[in-house]
């Protein structure tokens, strides 16, 4: 990741979100999305990557569309979970991308008071608040926001965007997906470290993320290994498989400062949601992370 030139001493990784136009193109292609959030670029994206999908399928019994659907409805359920039966009511979504969760939590949402704020890099933000606004549906319970979790000392940064944009009296749940494995391990800490600090100044916190594992024993470790230079090289980023066995990811975000964590494995949900089944285990995982109030 390059320094940022303009002004500050943090890194830029505004490399990362053309990543946002291939996976916005998998939501829709899923029917898991909005009309609005479509775009050329997806399309190009997705019918490039078909061929790496399809040999993916077939040797290995798995590929990378199948492991976002598996992420995206677990992560779609624990939160629903979290409004329904716990009473959160502030969801941000960091790294929102084309996501269509923030338009669909809202809208089956919208007879309770909950706000859901999405957060990208200014560029990627700017995007998907112009197409919220056009598709009219911007509010002061649905927003797009600037963040850069990278950052710090500036207007973007986690302190200062929850410190200025939140309501402190909330439940909040904070969900980042498609973001952490583009991080070397002390990078991606120490935003974690800081959001187990900032969490904890709300009643309840909640922080969802997906996660690749580096699981020595997994067939898909190794092909993902291969192909995370390429990754890197493309979004110039340090593309990162994190922790050895699940033991390892708890002790983790412990070690980050969160008091709980319950990593979710797609294979509990075979049958329960309507998520693809693989024939081999599954490599992705959903961390679900809770703070106390101090
Ligand atoms: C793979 S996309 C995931 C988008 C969306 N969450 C999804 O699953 O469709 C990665 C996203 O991370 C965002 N991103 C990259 N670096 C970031 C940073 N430092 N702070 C916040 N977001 C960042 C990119 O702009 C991009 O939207």
């Amino acid at each position: 990741m390059a320094l940022d030139a303009s002004s500050s001493n943090f890194p830029d990784s505004s490399g990362i979100s053309f990543t946002a136009f291939y996976t916005g193109e998998v939501w829709r292609r899923e029917g898991l999305s909005v009309p609005f959030l479509a775009s050329k670029q997806g399309r190009l994206l997705y019918l490039a990557g078909m061929p790496v999908e399809w040999a993916g399928k077939a040797l290995l019994g798995t590929n990378n569309v199948i492991m976002l659907l598996q992420r995206h409805h677990i992560i779609d359920h624990v939160l629903e979970k979290a409004v329904r039966e716990e009473g959160f009511t502030q969801i941000v979504e960091i790294a929102c991308g084309l996501s269509p969760r923030g338009t669909v939590i809202s809208r089956r949402f919208a007879d309770i008071d909950l706000h859901y704020i999405e957060a990208d890099l200014p560029g990627m933000a700017g995007r998907k608040r112009h197409l919220l606004e056009k598709a009219g549906e911007l509010s002061s319970r649905h927003r797009v926001i600037d963040i850069d979790i990278l950052a710090q000392d500036v207007a973007e940064s986690l302190e200062a965007v929850f410190a200025r944009e939140l309501d402190p009296t909330r439940k909040t749940l904070v969900i980042t997906e498609g973001l952490v494995n583009y991080f070397d391990y002390s990078t991606i800490t120490g935003f974690w470290a800081r959001l187990a600090k900032t969490l904890a100044a709300f009643p309840e916190g909640i922080y969802l993320t997906d996660l690749y594992p580096n699981f020595g024993w997994h067939p898909v470790v190794k092909v993902a290994n291969t192909f995370k230079s390429a990754l890197a090289f493309a979004t110039r980023s340090s593309v990162t498989l994190h922790f050895g066995n699940e033991a390892a990811i708890v002790a983790g975000f412990g070690d980050a400062g969160f008091d709980s964590t319950c990593v979710h494995l797609p294979e509990s949900y075979y049958g329960v949601l309507d998520i693809p089944v693989m024939r081999t285990p599954s490599l992705v995982r959903v961390i679900e992370n809770r703070t106390a109030s101090a």
